[in-house]
């Protein structure tokens, strides 16, 4: 076992973890972070997006030792203090069903709206065309990213 220290949502932790590790297991089942998902376990779904130093990263890729001393922000960092704005459209616009993709969207969003703060449809669809949602057909995602763009001045 290997200890590691990091940042996680703004805090210091520490674990202890086995060379083999993912990062997504040790959030999950060391860390008490449910919001990362698994889906397909090999970088295509999206589903288990962390931001990692601000960049969004496929957590079921990465193993849980190369994150010593880096910083991870997940779905219940960005919202600790309660919804954002952008989660409070996705809300408006009904833009989940089951939910299990919207973490990984909402993180995927956030890097790609602070690079981008003034995006077209086209760009928003390319932006979330890793993120793969079975439920909503896309479109209440796209509409409430265009309506958040729009309503904060973009
Ligand atoms: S579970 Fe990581 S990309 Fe699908
Ligand atoms: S809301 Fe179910 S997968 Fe996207």
């Amino acid at each position: 076992m290997k200890k590691v220290s990091f940042i996680l949502n703004g805090e210091n932790r520490s674990v202890y973890v086995e060379p083999n590790d993912l990062l997504l297991d040790v959030l999950r089942d060391k860390l008490g972070i449910k919001s990362p998902k698994y889906g397909c376990g090999r970088g295509d779904c999206g589903t288990c997006t962390v931001l990692l130093n601000g960049k969004s990263v496929r957590s079921c890729l990465i193993l849980a030792v190369e994150i010593d001393g880096q910083e991870i922000m997940t779905l219940e960092g960005i919202s600790k203090d309660g919804l954002t704005e952008l989660q409070e459209y996705f809300l408006k616009h009904n833009s989940f069903q089951c939910g299990y993709c919207t973490p990984g969207m909402t993180l995927t969003l956030e890097e790609f709206l602070k690079k981008n703060p003034k995006p077209n449809e086209e760009e928003v669809k390319e932006a979330i065309s890793g993120n793969l949602c079975r439920c909503t057909g896309y479109i209440p995602i796209i509409r409430a990213v265009m309506e958040y763009v729009k309503n904060r001045g973009g």
